[in-house]
């Protein structure tokens, strides 16, 4: 992967580093280019014309060309060009060597046409005669209005080219070693970015065979280093989940197994006949008939929570009438109490009606189980009270029975799956254990919370909070 990534960065370096140099190089060769003829152009213009004024005196009438060719020589050793003299035809009149006299034969007819009209002109081009780039400055001699003739300045322009070209190896080694700096940077870069990468990659590994100690150690503090955090709390969350699915597991098998022995239990006696009397077998039978409700009030509690866990949640679903949820519920659950002869009221009742947001059933759900455990842990003859309490933007339900109480310490454990604070007690009550965090999970998912006061001997209230239904 490191490889992979390495190559990967380093072509894209090269990229940007070649075209950005090769772009810089073909601009500044241009630009060195340009100004130098330009430079060189405006000498040459310079020194044609003053050459033209120095020989002009002896071109009158030519009258001494013997004169002007060591002037010509002198001029050409001091300026280090070659110069050469034409009449107004094109054709040579003096030069400073033999080799050039009849350069003036190659001159264009457009700078002669241009000398003729006392215009100086440049060209820039091959040389016939040495076979060499060159720059050509034809100046017109001026007398009395009349042309009388033209200085040539011929320049190689060899200094140009091997100026360029030193510009250009000279961005040739930047790149090299550019490249080789390059290479070390995007070395440590990749290793920078691959090892955490590779870090997350092993412990994806780990996660994936169920190992769920490991966590990634990354100490950059950047994008990468919040993937490894990233990564660090999804590995956190799933051995929470994974704990918790063990926990669940385990719970479960552990609710299932006493109701499942004792049922097999006493199937076992009575296929063993140790039922000997009538009485006897319809003792055992009404035991076994009692763990199988137990068994599928278990099993019906825990598909109804597996449910509301895995659903959406409920806020921003309908308004629904807290007050009609609670009556409702109450006359569902009229039968049991009157089995206990427990009386249920409502009492401290707002005058306006209470909406909160939510779903129906559920909420019906929520009052069913508190009433249910106010009415399995009160005693006969005792007194239910549902309290609904309003303020700004919350309503307060509790539900407030005269039973035995919960310890305060076992008071925060109670909205635990199969809680049951007194075990041996429970069995006779029949409770699952169940039926708080089903209550829990479903106030939860209306974006409220439960509430649970108690003292052993002095009854409990227990209840929730909700938001109003806000309309805006
Ligand atoms: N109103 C109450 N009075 C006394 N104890 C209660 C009351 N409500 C709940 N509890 C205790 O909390 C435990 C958890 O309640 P719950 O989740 O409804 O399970 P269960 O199926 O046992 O009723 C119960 O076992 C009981 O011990
Ligand atoms: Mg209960």
């Amino acid at each position: 992967m490191r490889v992979r990534l390495f190559i990967k960065m380093i072509v894209l370096y090269f990229c940007i580093v070649i075209s950005t140099l090769t772009m810089l190089g073909v601009l500044l060769s241009f630009l060195i280019n340009n100004y130098f003829l330009f430079n060189k152009q405006m000498e040459m213009i310079t020194k044609a014309s003053n050459i033209s004024n120095l020989v002009k005196p002896y071109l009158i009438d030519n009258r001494y060309p013997g004169t002007v060719v060591s002037l010509l020589n002198g001029a050409e050793k001091n300026l280090g060009t070659e110069i050469w003299i034409i009449d107004p035809t094109g054709r040579t009149v003096a030069a400073a060597s033999k080799a050039r006299e009849h350069e003036g034969d190659f001159i264009d007819a457009r700078d002669i046409k241009a000398m003729n009209s006392g215009k100086t002109s440049v060209r820039k081009g091959k040389s016939k005669l040495f076979d060499e780039t060159a720059l050509w400055v034809v100046t017109p001699i001026e007398h009395n209005n009349k042309i009388i003739g033209g200085t040539i300045m011929f320049s190689p322009i060899i200094g140009i080219t091997q100026t360029t070209e030193k510009v250009r190896n000279l961005f040739i080694y930047s790149a090299l070693v550019s490249t080789i700096f390059a290479t070390i940077v995007v070395h440590f870069m990749a290793k920078y970015v691959t090892s955490p990468l590779r870090e997350i990659n092993k412990l994806s590994k780990h996660l994936a065979k169920g190992d769920f100690s490991k966590r990634v150690r990354v100490p950059q503090n950047d994008e990468i280093g919040d993937l490894a955090e990233a990564f660090n709390h999804m590995a956190s969350q799933i051995e929470k989940q994974e704990k918790l699915r063990r926990d669940f597991v385990a719970d479960v098998s552990h609710e299932l197994r006493s109701p499942l022995s004792n049922i097999q239990g006493f199937i076992e006696a009575m296929i063993d006949r140790k039922d000997k009397t009538p009485e006897d077998r319809a003792r055992y039978l009404n035991i076994i008939h009692k763990e199988t409700i137990r068994l599928s009030r278990l099993v019906n509690e825990l598909l109804y929570l597996s449910r509301i866990e895995s659903g959406p949640p409920e806020t921003g679903t309908a308004p629904v009438n807290l007050i009609n949820v609670i009556e409702h519920s109450i006359q569902k659950f009229k039968p049991s109490a009157e089995e206990k002869n427990q009386n249920i009221q409502l009492a401290n009742l707002p005058d306006d009606e209470i909406f909160v947001n939510g779903n129906y059933d559920r909420l019906e759900q929520v009052i069913t189980n508190l009433l249910d455990n106010a009415n399995r842990y009160s005693p006969i003859n005792s007194d239910i009270t549902i309290t609904v309490e309003k303020s700004d933007d919350t309503v307060v339900v509790l539900v407030k029975d005269m039973g035995e109480g919960i310890p305060a310490e076992e008071l925060p454990l109670i909205w635990e799956r199969f809680y049951k604070v007194d075990k041996a007690r429970n069995r006779q009550h029949g409770g699952t254990g169940l039926g708080l965090a089903i209550v829990r999970q479903i106030i939860e998912s209306h974006c409220g919370t439960v509430k649970v006061d108690s003292k052993i001997g002095n009854g409990t209230q227990i209840g929730f909070v909700l938001p109003l239904y806000n309309p805006a």
